[in-house]
């Protein structure tokens, strides 16, 4: 007999929210066509649920058993599912996990990220009123709070697009559920991308307008210029945020003007550390049984994250090497008292790292050189999905694969090689399951991608087809967003919006 399988999601909310949630769940259950009948349970206090195809589900409204080891005002939805396919607990389980957010975790949220959600006051007049959004910005809670002031400058939530990354989050479904149930925001998934673009263009010239696009990791401008170029006119400018989409957008020749907060001073300056310590803080998050410390490891790219990534790993005592395939940042690695070398290979055959971070952006590592870690190895990527390591090359070199749950995957190498583990499956490790930096970090940059939201849509004539570092530098200052930040932040800030 198959054991039952259990879901529980915590909400923060107040005893009235809590039961709206889930009398709202309740009901979208009872319409939903794979379930055949709901029904409230007086004696359990549960709503008992037969699926079509066979199987039980129960949802509760629980509290915590020890209220002491739950945040404050913290409500517990159980859903169980019993002696079915599958497919029915996948169909059950899937419109359990798709809560909204209460209005208290929304008013907390929106409390975090004061900048972001005070950008209507800036600009009361709706100046993105005309135009159409297409987003791929990580589905987090602090996005919402983006969406929400981006409605609030005046976007029809009908003519805005999400485009989900499906990374695993933290609250990734419950973030689709939000934009969908409570915006009604067309929500596509990364793997349908090319139809999301479509779609999104269709509704949006059908109301006689053009589009921003706000991307993080150049997955829009790339796919509109190789297979939908008649289209392309449609789009009025591009808002980026990451380095990998700056590379993908490169070869291009982008007949609109990109804003590059991914370039920005911004970014760069601020952001970098916050990447890397979230990075490593979840890494050991995952790993709570390992001591690292005094430990060999190694960082692949020193740029903006990877210089941020090996001084973090020197704060937590691990001692740490750093290769670059460019001679200036590996003298510039040098110098700041890092171990380097010219050679991957002698790297990491001489200082057996256990633990690998890979921060280069493209494909840095395969199974040449894991051949040469150190038994029980990681090896941990920031790279958008996963492209730093050569899964592929380290799948078909082991005898074994393993799946590890959470931690990602077990690579049993052949022959006289070591086991290691890929953390995250090799996606970027600050999202696995986790939430990145926090709001109160993220704030900055956020409302940076609106500043460069308004400026595109209010045709701003110092940005032009193609990069425009300098201006968004420029555009960004004036915005006075990171004044505000270090008001809040800086000497004379409490610290607190
Ligand atoms: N996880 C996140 O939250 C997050 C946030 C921002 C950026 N990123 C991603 O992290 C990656 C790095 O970003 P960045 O801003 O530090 O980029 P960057 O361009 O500043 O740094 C990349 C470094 O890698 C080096 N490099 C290039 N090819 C190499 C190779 N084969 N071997 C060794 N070194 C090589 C480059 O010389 C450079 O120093 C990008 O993919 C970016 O999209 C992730």
């Amino acid at each position: 007999m198959k054991p039952p399988l259990v879901h529980a999601v915590d909400v923060i909310a107040t005893p009235d929210e809590a039961r709206h949630l889930a009398g709202e769940l309740a009901a979208r259950l009872s319409v939903n066509p794979d379930v055949q009948s709901m029904d409230w349970d007086e004696a359990t206090a549960s709503w008992r649920c037969a699926l079509v195809d066979g199987g039980r589900g129960r949802l509760t409204l629980a509290a915590p058993a020890d209220p002491a080891a739950a945040a404050v005002n913290t409500h517990r939805l159980v859903a169980t599912f019993e002696q079915g396919s599958p497919d029915a607990a996948e169909a059950f389980f899937a419109a359990a996990r798709h809560l909204p957010f209460t209005d208290t975790e929304v008013a907390a949220a929106v409390s975090e990220l004061p900048l972001t959600s005070r950008l209507a006051d800036r600009w009361p007049d709706k100046p993105l009123a005309g135009t159409g959004v297409l987003l791929t910005i990580h589905h987090m809670r602090d996005f919402l709070v983006l969406v929400d002031s981006l409605l609030a400058l005046g976007v029809d939530p009908a003519h805005m697009t999400v485009i989900d990354k499906e990374y695993p989050y933290a609250h990734t479904h419950r973030v689709d559920a939000h934009l969908v149930q409570r915006h009604g925001i067309a929500v596509w998934r990364y793997r349908d991308l090319r139809e999301g673009i479509e779609d999104h263009i269709g509704r949006v010239a059908a109301a006689g307008k053009r589009s921003v696009v706000m991307d993080d990791g150049g997955y829009v401008m790339p796919t509109v210029l190789r297979e939908l170029p008649e289209h392309a006119g449609h789009f009025t400018g591009l808002v980026e945020q990451t380095t990998s989409g700056i590379r993908k957008v490169e070869g291009l020749d982008l007949p609109l003007p990109l804003f590059s907060v991914a370039e920005s001073d911004m970014k760069g300056m601020i952001e970098s550390y916050g990447i890397a310590d979230a990075a490593v803080r979840n890494t050991l998050r995952l790993l709570p049984d390992e001591k690292l410390e005094g430990q060999a490891a190694l960082v692949l790219g020193f740029g903006r994250i990877g210089h941020e990534v090996a001084r973090v790993l020197e704060t937590r005592r691990m001692r740490v090497a750093v290769f670059d395939s460019d001679i200036t940042r590996l003298v510039a690695a040098h110098e700041e008292g890092f171990l380097t070398g010219r050679s991957l290979e002698q790297l990491v055959r001489t200082h057996r790292p256990r633990l690998v971070f890979g921060c280069v952006g493209s494909r840095s590592f395969g199974a040449r050189e894991a051949r040469l870690l150190p038994d029980r190895s990681f090896l941990v990527s920031t790279t958008s999905r996963n492209f730093e390591f050569d899964l592929a090359e380290l799948r078909a070199g082991s005898t074994q694969v393993t799946d590890r749950g959470v931690l990602g995957t077990g690579y049993q190498l052949a022959g006289d090689s070591p086991e290691l583990v890929v953390l995250g499956h090799g996606m970027p490790i600050n999202f696995h399951y986790a939430e990145s930096l926090s709001n109160r970090y993220v704030d900055l940059v956020l409302a940076g991608l609106a500043v460069g939201a308004v400026t595109l849509a209010g045709g701003d004539e110092r940005l032009r087809p193609g990069h425009n570092v300098a201006t968004t530098n420029l555009i960004l200052a004036e915005a006075g967003i990171v004044d505000d930040y270090y008001r809040l932040y800086g000497p004379a800030g409490g610290g607190r919006g």
